[in-house]
Order: structure tokens, then C-alpha cells, then sequence
């Protein structure tokens, strides 16, 4: 049996990241989605809301999928040693992601060396796509209908709402 963690910041999911994740089901028997803390970010979501927006929109999508429930701040390594995981999926858009994805791929395998990073690509037409750009484009009232679940959106419009 065969567990893959796909970890990311997830602030917030997008088609992108369920692109990725349908994949991902195809591939593995037990796939876990870990929120964890990106040092370079300031999350706009608290880790709660994250997890609900994932919770809320990936258990109906796709029932067989674990979902992590956990406040993660360690090592994404020791996390997925903690679920005894052999593999980390990482989705990779265009090659500008690729240098950043290799650093952190080598680095976690000096760390794990038993734990094998897999890239996979989302449809292209969500290349373009990042959870950043809908955050810009939601702050300044752009449409981003198409780009996220319709939930992700209303909690968007909720967030800025309530900032405005
Ligand atoms: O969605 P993101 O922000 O690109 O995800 C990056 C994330 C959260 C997977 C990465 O920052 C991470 O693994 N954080 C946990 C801490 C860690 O293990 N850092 C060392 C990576 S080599």
C-alpha cells in the first residue's frame, strides 16, 4: 500500500490543487493532504479555516481521501514519516517553479532518503494558476470565478469583506 502526502500551504485551494489531487488519487491507495506553515508566506486563511475549506470541498469530491486534520508546524518530512508516507507529490506548473521544487526536493531527501518526491503537472489551463494571483485578484474585487470552488470564492468575498 502505498501513502502519498501532498503538502502545501493551500491558501487557498484552488482547481489547480484539485487537479493535482485528482491525479493523485488515480496513482496512490492512501493519499493525505497536510496543511503545513510555509516560512516565506503570511497566510491570509488561519490553519482552521484552511482545513475547513479543504474538508468541505474534498471529502464530497472525493470520499476515499484522508484528510489531515492536523496543525502541522515541523519538518514536512517528519510528518510524513509520521504517516509512514513513501512519497511526496509536489504539482509543478511552469519551470519557474521547477528551481524551487528541486532545492526542496533534494533537501528532503538528504533528510528522508527513503522518501521519493513525485512532480506532477495540472491541466494547462491552470499553469497560470496560484493561490497568490486569486488572492490579488480577489482583494481588489476581480473575478476569480473559475479559478477556485464556488465555496473558496464566497469565503474569499467574506475575507475581504470583513478587512475592508
Ligand atoms: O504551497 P506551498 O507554500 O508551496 O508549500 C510549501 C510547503 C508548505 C510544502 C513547504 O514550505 C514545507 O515543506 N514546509 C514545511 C517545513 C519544511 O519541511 N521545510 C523544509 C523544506 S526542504
Amino acid at each position: 500500500m502505498t501513502t502519498a502526502i501532498y503538502p502545501g500551504s493551500f491558501d487557498p485551494l484552488t482547481f489547480g490543487h484539485l487537479d493535482v489531487l485528482e491525479r493523485c488519487v488515480r496513482l496512490f491507495d492512501h493519499v493525505v493532504i497536510a496543511i503545513l506553515t510555509n516560512s516565506q508566506k503570511s497566510p491570509l486563511f488561519s490553519i482552521e479555516e484552511r482545513l475547513a475549506m479543504v474538508r468541505d470541498v474534498v471529502l464530497p469530491k472525493f470520499p476515499s481521501v484522508e484528510i489531515e486534520m492536523d496543525r502541522f508546524h515541523g519538518l514536512l518530512v517528519d510528518y510524513a514519516q509520521s504517516k509512514n508516507a513513501q512519497v511526496i507529490v509536489r504539482g509543478i506548473r511552469a519551470v519557474t517553479d521547477y528551481e524551487y521544487e528541486l532545492q526542496m526536493a533534494l533537501m528532503n531527501r538528504r533528510l528522508a532518503p527513503g522518501i521519493e518526491t513525485v512532480f506532477m503537472m495540472p491541466a494547462e489551463n491552470y499553469s497560470y494558476l496560484s493561490s497568490h494571483l486569486v488572492k490579488e485578484i480577489a482583494g481588489h474585487g476581480g473575478s476569480i470565478t473559475g479559478l477556485v470552488p464556488e465555496l473558496v470564492e464566497n469565503r474569499l468575498k467574506e475575507k475581504f469583506k470583513k478587512q475592508a
